[in-house]
């Protein structure tokens, strides 16, 4: 097995630190070229992301002898630790230093460019100069660095580590489902869809928390069911009491009622402008507020304009179906009209779409903010038009997603998939 295939996915991360290993175990060779090999690389990002874990396989794969620095000691003792681990790197030349969490090393989140410990680092690193001693680290908030700290010949490289997303989310998801023993109908697709934009660590914990149901329940494997169970507790905060409702349906409250149309207007108008874009809708309140949530995913493919327009149009979906159905308005929407608000004023103020005469260009007057504040309405006006005729033209489709919401209470892309097969309108 190779050092870096604990990693999965981040294939253009492990590709550079492959080669910065490959730079570690054979400096000779670039040396002779009379290339300097790197001398240092910072990973940063998102707690969870995997930098410690990518550090620990370059640490293994470049062969040297690795000196770990991380701060458990109060802030006097810790500065001697940071030049005793230099200094016994030296003596071990070549080697590596790795100090993990460096912008922890100094106390507070402000950013500190004159605390002893960061001094200390960047001094120590320049001691360094001319034995063969690699200084690896990582940081979650690279803006508390001082900048001098930061630059080329002190860590030549710098990568940033994202939460991982579409295929990356996919195959790590893969790769801790196949860890589990009994595993029904997931599709690890819809899994990483409704994690989006969550970390390495979260995916693997969630995995672990959908086991915890499926073994509470006694089950014999663990389903997408319990999946939604661990979604909507570990990401959406839903009441444990909420989830073990789950499935049994027949909440015929009103309030409850409403929400499921609610949603389903947003759920209809996403689905009508982006085919399969829907991955979640839940009847049940997120945050413990009355109120249910859709999850939408949009294709990169899709033009930048038309999916800020199809978010203003999807944001109101949810009160033009409560206007259809109820013939009245949703109190509910305050967020929802925000949400649209806040997208079309960024149209017409900085895009322009309603003419030039209404962009910022660095004017401050009463007079141009009152009529943007005019052409947003309008825009707003517009855009709830364009989804109250939508609804309309799938008015089965909104009944048919409100039906199932208040049957299970939550409904999957695939029960979407279902319902606009019955409808006749597969994506
Ligand atoms: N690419 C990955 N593939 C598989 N598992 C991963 C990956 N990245 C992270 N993990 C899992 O997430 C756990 C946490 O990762 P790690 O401790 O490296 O994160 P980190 O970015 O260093 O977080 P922190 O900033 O909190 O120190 C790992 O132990 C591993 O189980
Ligand atoms: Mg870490």
């Amino acid at each position: 097995m190779h050092e870096f295939d604990s990693i999965i996915g981040y294939d253009a991360i492990k590709q550079e630190l492959m080669q910065i290993s490959d730079a570690l175990k054979n400096a000779d060779a670039y040396t002779q070229l009379g290339v300097q090999p790197p001398r240092g690389l910072m990973l940063y990002g998102e707690p969870g992301v995997g930098k410690s874990m990518m550090a620990a396989a370059l640490i293994e794969a470049g062969g040297r002898k690795a000196f770990t620095c991380r701060k458990d000691k109060p802030d006097g003792e810790f500065v001697g630790q940071i030049t005793a681990t230099f200094e016994a790197a030296k003596a071990a030349a070549p080697s590596i230093v790795f100090l993990d969490d460096m912008d922890k090393f100094a106390n507070g989140d402000k950013k500190h460019p004159d605390a002893e410990e960061y001094v200390t680092v960047q001094s120590c690193i320049d001691g360094c100069k001319g034995a063969d001693v690699f200084v690896l680290a990582t940081v979650n908030n690279i803006d508390n660095l001082p900048d001098s700290l930061c630059r080329a010949g002190r860590f030549d490289r710098i990568i940033e580590v994202r939460n991982p997303s579409g295929e990356d989310a996919e195959k790590i998801i893969a790769h801790y489902i196949a860890g589990k023993k009994f595993v029904g109908d997931i599709d690890a697709r819809t899994v990483a869809r409704l994690m989006d934009g969550h970390s390495c660590a979260e995916l693997e914990t969630l995995i672990n928390e959908a086991g915890l149901y499926a073994g509470y329940e006694r089950s014999p494997e663990i389903t997408m069911d319990h999946f939604m169970k661990a979604i909507l507790h570990t990401v959406f905060d839903v009441p444990n009491e909420e989830i073990t409702a789950f499935g049994r349906g027949g909440n015929e409250r009103q309030d409850f009622v409403q929400v499921a149309y609610h949603e389903a207007g947003h759920a209809v108008v996403s689905e009508v402008l982006e085919p399969g874009s829907v991955t979640m809708v839940s009847a049940f309140a997120q945050d413990g507020e009355n109120r249910g949530f859709t999850r939408c995913w949009t294709d990169n493919r899709v033009r930048a304009m038309d999916r800020m327009e199809h978010r203003i149009i999807r944001a109101l979906g949810g009160a033009a179906a409560s206007e259809q159905v109820f013939g009245c308005f949703d109190p509910g929407c305050a967020r929802d009209l925000d949400q649209a608000f806040n997208v079309v004023w960024r149209l017409v103020t900085d895009n322009c779409t309603c003419g030039f005469h209404l962009h910022n260009n660095g004017r401050d007057s009463e007079d141009l903010r009152a009529r943007q504040e005019q052409a947003a309405a309008a825009e707003v006006e517009r855009y709830y038009r364009k989804a109250k005729e939508i609804l309309t033209q799938n008015r089965d489709l909104l009944e048919g997603i409100a039906q199932g919401l208040m049957r299970k209470g939550i409904l999957t892309a695939e029960d979407i998939a279902a319902i606009r097969k019955d409808c006749g309108k597969a994506a």
